[in-house]
């Protein structure tokens, strides 16, 4: 290819040139890098190097380019590939001894993908609502019927167990009332309208699982020592009543003879989830505490999450403690591991594991004043107990945060 220098005219410049050189090549190169090049090019200073100098540094800027894109590919299709020996790797559960005809929403999640894999492995028929169903057959391998809305499955259809996990991401942009709205629509909106089916159908379910979270407790005090079990109080914020009117919605079935179970989930980890992001800064050697440090994180290993529900199903009523159970049909359960640690115990026991050094803390104030009120989520916490699960016998197979985190190294 010839970049020689025009003799009249505008020189072209080494972004120009650059893109001229590869030719077809250009295409080959990964969209991504396509992209940010159309976006913002090399700078557009006139050509100093002439014919094959020229040539061959766009060739090497190519090579690095398509190397790093490489590498990056590589990385996440290896990361994709642990998921997916995870997911298929999951120990089998026994949800119940015969099998059931299960509806599940939020099934293409990060908890609802194991525990639609393990309902499968157990023998149970599935029905998924999701808003994507092409991609929910793929995922489960078209094992799955999949349904768009409520309205798609008759009333005569025999579903014996719903859990209900759908849900728009809580951590992300900030809190604006539009997207306040949307975590309302997209849980108390999508719980209303299976419990509005529910009413309708002729066979109505045993059971309702559905999703909560310990951000029902509100936030707790830094150095408040207090342990929540499900009996603890509500706040009058934004998360603890979203969490109450979610569970409001789901405890309407119990009028339709559903038992109602819902399940207050603390920080579930898993190789998806937000523990990947979590541990990014102590994989960068530069991970350390968060705002104060002091402030409770109450987790739970996925593999617990989906052992907690198989024992809830079998379980109906056992419970008598007030709060746990508020009528025979409804009851709570804290879904976090019987450890609870500080913010700073956790990046000091990840750091631990992946053996790296655990040492630059991460101001409160600037996150913030990026995130506003979602701040909470991070700077402030709970410590919460799974009184229920605990009262009730339930073995947590990752009791303790270092062996949760080792599993997942
Ligand atoms: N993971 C945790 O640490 C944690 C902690 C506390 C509470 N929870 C709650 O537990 C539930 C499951 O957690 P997860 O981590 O599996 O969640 P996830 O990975 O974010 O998946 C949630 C699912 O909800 C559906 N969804 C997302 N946005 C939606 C919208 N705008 N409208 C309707 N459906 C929507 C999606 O299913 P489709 O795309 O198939 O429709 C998605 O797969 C969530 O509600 C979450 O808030 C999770």
């Amino acid at each position: 290819m010839n970049a020689s220098r025009c003799a009249q005219g505008p020189h072209p410049s080494e972004g120009e040139l650059f893109k001229k050189t590869l030719g077809p090549e250009w295409k080959l190169l990964h969209p991504d890098i396509r992209r940010r090049f159309d976006r913002n090019p090399l700078p557009g200073r006139p050509l100093h190097y002439t014919g094959t100098t020229g040539a061959f540094l766009a060739q090497v800027a190519a090579g690095v380019g398509v190397a790093l894109s490489g590498l990056r590919d590589a990385a996440a299709a290896f990361r994709l590939k642990r998921i997916e020996k995870d997911m298929h790797s999951v120990s089998p559960i026994s949800f119940c001894d015969t099998a059931q005809s299960v509806l599940v929403t939020g099934a293409t999640g990060f908890i609802g993908q194991h525990l639609v894999r393990a309902l499968l492995k157990d023998g149970h028929q599935l029905t998924v609502l999701t808003r994507r169903p092409k991609q929910a057959a793929w995922m489960f391998d078209g094992k799955v019927r999949c349904i768009e809305s409520m309205a798609d499955l008759p009333a005569s259809c025999r579903v014996d167990v719903i859990i209900n996990l759908a849900g728009a991401r809580i951590l992300g942009s900030r809190w604006t009332d539009k997207r306040k709205k949307e975590l309302r629509r997209s849980r108390i909106g999508v719980t209303q309208s299976v419990v509005d089916w529910v009413a309708e159908a002729t066979h109505k379910p045993a059971l309702l699982l559905s999703g909560s979270a310990i951000g029902y407790y509100g936030i707790q005090d830094i150095g408040d020592q207090t342990v929540l079990d499900e009996t603890a109080a509500s706040q009058p914020m934004f998360m603890s009543d979203l969490c109450r009117e979610w569970e409001d919605a789901a405890k309407a079935a119990a009028a339709h003879g559903v038992r109602v179970e819902c399940m207050r989930f603390g920080l579930v980890l898993g190789r998806q989830g937000a523990l990947p992001m979590m541990l990014m800064p102590i994989l960068l050697g530069i991970g350390g505490r968060l705002g104060s440090g002091r402030q409770w994180l109450s987790w739970i290993h996925v593999e617990d999450v989906l052992g907690g529900i198989a024992h809830l199903w079998k379980h109906p009523g056992m419970d008598a403690a007030p709060g746990g159970q508020t009528s025979e049909h409804i009851g709570v359960s804290n879904f976090t591991a019987p450890e609870c640690v500080s913010q700073k115990t956790f990046s000091e026991t990840a750091a631990r594991i992946w053996r790296r050094p655990c040492f630059l803390p991460t101001p409160g104030g600037p996150v913030r004043l990026m995130l506003g009120e979602q701040a909470d989520l991070l700077l402030e916490g709970q410590r919460v107990f799974p009184g229920r699960l605990r009262r009730e016998g339930f073995e947590f197979r990752y009791p303790e945060l270092a062996q949760a985190l080792q599993s997942l190294k």
